[in-house]
């Protein structure tokens, strides 16, 4: 049985302490949060498991195999650290680290020391992107064009971070799993209004191969979309997020262009082909990914959401910043 030290019981924290019981397989068995009100409400959720309100108890308790890190993301460095140090693996929120040399610094700890890291890209494991991911493996798209998202609401203004630190890593994350390769530039535009930080962003992410995404986030949306289109050369994903049944829909539709005679004599057709949307699996994904974590680290196994991983998404976060500051000029990766 492995047994699981969760630090942090805030918004996220309760999430990651229920889905950590895996029935026979692994158990929370401390949790640790500064506030002593979220100390109570982990106390009566959890009453079998020791409630701290220093971190510390944690790390050094020899029973605690794997130590979660749900607390604010300039926190996600000392703490993981700390755990690694003292023979943890570490599950970590994202966005993984606050730059990209702390990112560095935990991967080559945890390589040394032979311990598992894996980041909270929780998206990966919802139904709809495991779908997308098979469709593009099993070259149903054709070749990607471009992945456009939208993740737009009002709130939760954070205090510590900005709307890109906050909400973009879903996006970068899923998009890095379904692109599946490295970016060549950042160009990202914003602007703050209320409270010093940027709460609305436009990220635009070039490929190798003419692959470019788009990303909008936003806490000032008077209402809430969750839509991506994936655009490919054989089909095109509509993928909206807050559909209960259908989310998920493939168009068979394209543009082609023939050009037999030179510039002049450009042959367009357009393909408007069938439409449907495939059955997604209905999971829990924090569930699937607590559980598919536990069986890589019974297994000695990397799991594909790694420190790596968080890297590549915290690079991209970094260079939207510094692209940010300058107004939107290209950062090359
Ligand atoms: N994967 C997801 O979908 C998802 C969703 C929400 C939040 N998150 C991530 O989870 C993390 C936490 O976010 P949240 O919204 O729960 O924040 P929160 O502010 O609601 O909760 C953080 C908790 O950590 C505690 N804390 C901070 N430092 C501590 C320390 N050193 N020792 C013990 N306790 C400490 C605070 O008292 C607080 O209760 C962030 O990194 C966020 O990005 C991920």
């Amino acid at each position: 049985m492995i047994k699981v030290g969760v630090i942090g019981y805030g918004y996220w924290g309760p999430n990651v302490a229920r889905n950590f019981n895996l029935a026979g397989v692994s158990e929370v068995v401390a949790i640790a949060d500064k506030s002593e009100k979220s100390q109570r409400r982990a106390q009566e959720a959890f009453p079998q498991v020791k409630v701290v309100g220093d971190a510390q108890e944690i790390l050094n308790s020899a029973e605690i195999d794997v130590v979660a890190v749900v607390t604010p993301v300039w926190t996600h460095f000392e703490l993981a650290k700390a755990a690694l140090n003292h023979g943890k693996h570490v599950f970590v929120e994202k966005p993984f680290t606050a730059s990209v040399a702390q990112a560095e610094e935990l991967i080559e700890l945890a390589a040394r020391k032979r311990l598992q890291i894996m980041v909270d890209h929780t998206f990966l494991f919802t139904g709809a992107v495991r779908k997308i991911r098979q469709l593009v493996d099993e070259g149903t798209l054709g070749n990607l064009f471009y992945y456009d998202s939208m993740r737009v609401n009002l709130g939760l203004f954070q205090h510590d971070i900005n709307v890109i630190w906050d909400l973009a890593p879903h996006d970068l994350s899923i998009m890095d799993h379904v692109i599946q390769k490295e970016p060549e530039a950042i160009v990202a535009t914003g602007e703050k209004h209320l409270n010093n930080l940027v709460d609305i962003a436009f990220l635009t992410i070039y490929f190798p191969g003419n692959v470019v995404a788009h990303i909008n986030v936003n806490w000032l949306s008077p209402v809430k979309v969750r839509t991506t289109l994936i655009g490919g050369e054989k089909k095109m994903v509509v993928w909206n997020d807050l559909e209960a049944d259908e989310k998920i829909k493939i168009y068979d539709r394209g543009v082609e262009m023939t050009n037999r005679q030179g510039v002049y004599d450009l042959l367009v057709s357009y393909r408007s082909g069938d439409m449907w949307a495939p059955k997604i699996e209905q999971v829990e994904a924090l569930k699937a990914e607590l559980g598919y974590f536990v069986n890589c680290i019974m297994k000695n196994e990397n799991p594909h959401n790694d420190g790596k991983a968080g890297l590549r998404v915290v690079r991209m976060l970094e260079a939207a910043e510094e692209s940010l500051n300058l107004k939107g000029e290209a950062v090359y990766a």
